[in-house]
């Protein structure tokens, strides 16, 4: 609409202005608000930003692949991929408490981040995705462009030392739907746009226990099963009630795998595998959430097509616990 056309040329400007003719570095994660000022700023400076896309392995099946399409294919941003896959396997082997993996991995993420500002060279100015819940969330405080911290929902980050950025931030007066409307009239694909909550740590959270190879690979095909058959889920209550937050829509689902394994029977074999644990949840903000209560032929679906199709997996569970008393994550 023109309105929101009128938003985006008003927010180019505003950007134009604040940088001049500075360098500006984004941490792109792929998620909604980090995609969407990608695109705001790259519209208001081009060349002048560049992204770095830390990817520390434990993304979702296809993610990468959509960061490498959409920004570098569609958008030709100038677009720095690292590969970091390897040196966080590595980091997280043997590590099976919770909360030492988070640190680890949010720790190194910033590491290889600042490591790629500094090759890149004169960069003066720090990109970020900060939206307006976030302000009221962690109650932080202008400090005159030159913050201390680095936004991370759970983990705040400070600068390494001797490191400064100014920042730009400008979603931070947007809600979550106006970001979303936001990255539709820039050109976002939907599927960006609508992305559901995804952790900083990734799916380092959803494995329980160690974090190996074996493991996330079938975390990553279980997961990309319940995301697809929830999202054909979600479509059809959409086109049932033309309402994207319909009652009974999912707003958060995904495979978590547990450090246990259990009998099963294959043809006349016993088998020794692993379960997969199978969450949904219906919140608004994530503070609280309830169990989705899903059709049984849609769980049957899920739970038959792992079984069928993710090697090393022989049950499947669904989480009937709301937030409280557990969380939505495992971790
Ligand atoms: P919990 O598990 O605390 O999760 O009920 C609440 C929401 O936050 C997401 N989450 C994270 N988001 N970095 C993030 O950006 C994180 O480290 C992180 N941990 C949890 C979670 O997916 C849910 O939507």
């Amino acid at each position: 609409s023109w309105t929101m056309e009128g938003i985006i040329d008003q927010k180019v400007e505003e950007i134009r202005q604040q940088v001049g003719s500075r360098k500006v570095i984004l941490a792109l994660s792929g998620g909604v608000d980090s995609s969407v000022v990608a695109a705001l700023v790259h519209r208001a400076i081009g060349d002048q930003l560049t992204c770095v896309f830390v990817n520390h392995g434990m993304l979702r099946k296809g993610e990468p692949e959509m960061v490498e399409e959409v920004f570098r294919e569609q958008f030709h941003m100038p677009l720095v991929h690292v590969h970091a896959e390897e040196r966080y396997a590595k980091m997280l082997a043997g590590v099976t408490d919770p909360e030492k993996k988070r640190r680890l991995i949010g720790t190194e993420f910033w590491k290889v981040f600042f490591d790629e500002a500094q090759k890149i060279g004169d960069v003066e100015m720090l990109a970020q995705g900060t939206i307006y819940p976030d302000i009221i969330e962690s109650g932080a405080r202008k400090t005159g462009g030159k913050a201390a911290t680095i936004k991370s929902h759970h983990n705040l980050i400070p600068f390494p030392e001797g490191v400064h950025f100014d920042l730009i931030e400008p979603l931070d007066h947007f809600f979550k739907d106006e970001v979303r409307e936001l990255g539709i009239a820039l050109g976002l694909p939907a599927k960006m746009v609508w992305r559901q909550p995804f952790p900083g740590p990734g799916l380092a959270i959803r494995i329980i226990g160690e974090v190996t190879p074996e493991k996330l690979a079938i975390l990553k095909d279980a997961d990309a099963i319940v995301r697809e058959e929830l999202d054909a889920y979600n479509q059809r209550l959409f086109e049932e009630t033309g309402d994207r937050n319909s009652e009974h829509a999912c707003w958060q689902y995904f495979a978590v795998l547990p450090d246990i394994r259990s009998v099963g029977v294959m043809g006349d074999e016993r088998t020794y595998r692993r379960p997969i644990i199978v969450r949904a949840v219906e919140s608004t903000d994530a503070m609280t959430a309830d169990w989705a209560k899903l059709p049984y032929d849609v769980i049957g679906r899920i739970s038959s097509r792992i079984v069928d199709e993710v090697d090393g997996v022989n049950r499947v569970v669904y989480d009937v616990t709301p937030k409280p008393p557990a969380t939505i994550e495992w971790e």
